[in-house]
């Protein structure tokens, strides 16, 4: 049987994120949000998590995982400004060592689109004290996890939660401002900064080196109507705005923003350590007198899918696994090494999740031969959980939540992806 086997030591895991499983999460800008009736459905206890992490660790562990990643709550542990929640601290040391215990390496998101309220109404991520604010939250959990957790993740997603949260409106504030917007970025930029230095100022000399890096979602902008230079020009500049300023600020401590001219960030040069890659999907744009970006870029991002989209998920989110490999292979360009944070898929049929995760490993390995040096991939989801402003709708687990019992069964996906990370090899008929 033909078989892809994966270099030694590859990490196998998953991930997940704190207000999408732990449930009750109060104090945060979300939890608000929903309360006040602008999602599907409130988050609630979601999955449990906060109660039942050893349990779900117990099960990915049984999956034959070896990485985890999970994200730190803000909320929790600074539920009013400059008031520090002790016990949630303890809580997320305990986690780690759970995680540890079982031979999970565990990957710690400092930021994972939420805040605390206290935050939010200071402003949020507009005001210049921002980063301030967070590096003083990120200084505190340092302190209390440096030396457990190698890989560190100090934002997902800067420029969906900067999209999602400032232009398109769908998360607290709910804003809908191109300039704020730019600000926010630029905050989160110096951000993520100021926690790069933190964590590796925290090492005390017995420890290894930390790896800090973003989880960066690097979608695949194709222009709707290749042979129209409109389209082109706007997928060229969408690029730039929300894929690539954010890596060139982290990287070489300057940037080009579309509309706003030069950034400088002389401390964020060179702060990435690895590169955490979140892939879903290829979006299409297409140009129109004031889209959604305006004034930067008028484009339109909408789920505007050519006919060269041949398969969606359940989300209608174009599926391409020539699109994730051309990606992995254009990361060699920053020449880190690269953890894939998130990719996955929510699919009403179990085995076209399995189909999604068999190709997209295979456009894996075909990166890895590429010369992509890849360390490990995370799939997202454990376990289903609350999808933002979807609520509990969209299923990414390979583990299945009955939301009312907080049973959990591994779906057929997770028993076929366990196969692959207990054996380190992609087998190429184990398809459904
Ligand atoms: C990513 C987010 C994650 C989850 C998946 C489906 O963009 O980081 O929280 O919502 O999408």
């Amino acid at each position: 049987m033909a078989e892809l086997v994966f270099p030694k030591g590859f990490l196998w895991g998953s991930a997940t994120s704190a207000h999408q499983v732990e449930g009750n999460n109060i104090h945060s800008d979300w939890w608000a949000w929903e309360q006040a009736g602008r999602v599907k459905d409130p988050s609630g206890a979601a999955c449990d998590q906060y109660r039942r992490y050893a349990e779900d660790f117990e099960l990915a562990v049984g999956l034959g995982h070896t990485i985890h990643r999970f994200s730190v709550e803000w909320a929790r542990i600074e539920p009013v400004e400059g008031r520090w929640d002790e016990a949630a601290v303890a809580h997320y040391v305990d986690v780690v060592r759970a995680l540890r215990q079982r031979n999970l390496e565990p990957v710690v998101t400092l930021h994972h689109f939420t805040n605390p309220q206290w935050f939010l109404a200071k402003g949020g991520w507009v005001n210049p004290e921002a980063p301030d604010q967070f590096a003083r939250y990120v200084q505190l959990v340092v302190a209390a996890l440096k030396g457990q957790v190698r890989y560190w993740v100090t934002i997902n997603e800067p420029m969906v939660y900067v999209r999602m949260h400032y232009v398109q409106g769908l998360g607290p504030p709910g804003a809908k401002n191109f300039h704020d917007a730019m600000r926010v970025a630029h905050n989160l930029i110096q951000a993520h900064g100021a926690a790069y230095q933190i964590i590796h100022q925290a090492r005390g000399s017995d420890q290894s080196r930390p790896q800090v890096s973003l989880a960066h979602h690097v979608p695949a902008f194709r222009p709707c109507r290749p042979w129209w230079p409109m389209d082109r020009w706007a997928t060229n500049t969408t690029d730039q705005l929300l894929n690539r300023a954010f890596l060139d600020a982290v990287t070489d401590g300057r940037c080009q923003v579309p509309t706003m001219g030069t950034w400088t960030f002389p401390d964020c040069k060179s702060s990435l350590d690895y590169f955490g890659l979140n892939f879903y999907s290829r979006q299409f744009i297409r140009w129109t007198p004031r889209g959604e970006l305006w004034p930067a870029v008028s484009c339109d991002l909408a789920h505007h899918q050519p006919r060269e989209v041949t398969e969606r998920t359940s989300l209608g989110w174009d599926v391409s696994p020539e699109a994730f490999r051309d990606t992995l292979v254009w990361l060699r360009r920053f020449g880190l090494p690269i953890l894939v944070t998130e990719n996955g898929t929510y699919m009403t049929e179990d085995s076209r999740r399995w189909s999604f995760i068999h190709r997209h490993l295979q456009a894996l390995y075909d990166a890895i031969e590429a010369g992509a040096n890849v360390l490990g991939y995370c799939y997202w989801s454990l376990l289903d959980n609350f999808e933002w402003a979807e609520g509990f709708g969209p299923r990414f687990g390979i583990i299945e939540v009955d939301y009312r019992t907080q049973q959990r069964r591994v779906r057929d996906s997770g028993w076929r992806y366990a196969q692959v990370c207990k054996t380190n090899r992609l087998t190429l008929d184990n398809t459904p």
